[in-house]
């Protein structure tokens, strides 16, 4: 199966979920176990979620991660800061990296709006170089987009 067919598997299963249970950290915590389900290179996935000038750990799959990561800082900060998606094909060479784990190697990270602000992450890790592209984020940011829909913290 190909990447853009295993990203619409995703996509369903997340809407599917969204439909069914309003309870945000349950959702989010099966989004993110869904996409770890899949044969896709997540070596870490989870949700960083705005607190106040923060953002604080959410539901996510794989080794324990930094809890709090400040406005700007690090590639979930940054992607906070500009609002926009962030690949880093290799981290070593993104100015601030927080290395959560030694074997993180690329990742990307995705925001999450409602209505317009932005609420939340998705990060994703690799522990192989320059595993995510545009296609990542194309799919990630339309799950995200089903996230950020149904928003309710
Ligand atoms: N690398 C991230 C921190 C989170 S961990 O990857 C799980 C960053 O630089 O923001």
């Amino acid at each position: 199966m190909n990447k853009e067919d295993i990203y619409k598997g995703i996509l369903l299963q997340v809407k599917f979920l969204f439909n069914e249970e309003r309870d945000q950290t349950a959702n989010l915590a099966n989004t993110v176990a869904i996409m770890k389900s899949t044969p896709l290179p997540f070596f870490w996935i989870g949700f960083y979620i705005v607190q106040d000038n923060e953002l604080i750990l959410g539901p996510f799959q794989g080794l324990p991660a930094s809890s709090r990561i400040a406005y700007g800082k690090g590639v979930c900060g940054t992607a906070w800061k500009e609002e926009k998606t962030q690949i880093v094909p290799d981290v070593h060479q993104f100015p601030g990296h927080i290395a959560c784990n030694q074997f993180s190697r690329s990742e990307i990270v995705v925001p999450v709006f409602k209505n317009g602000k932005m609420v939340a992450v998705l990060d994703a890790d690799s522990d192989k170089m320059a595993d995510f592209d545009e296609t990542d984020a194309h799919f990630i940011e339309q799950i995200t987009a089903v996230v950020g829909e149904n928003w309710n913290g």
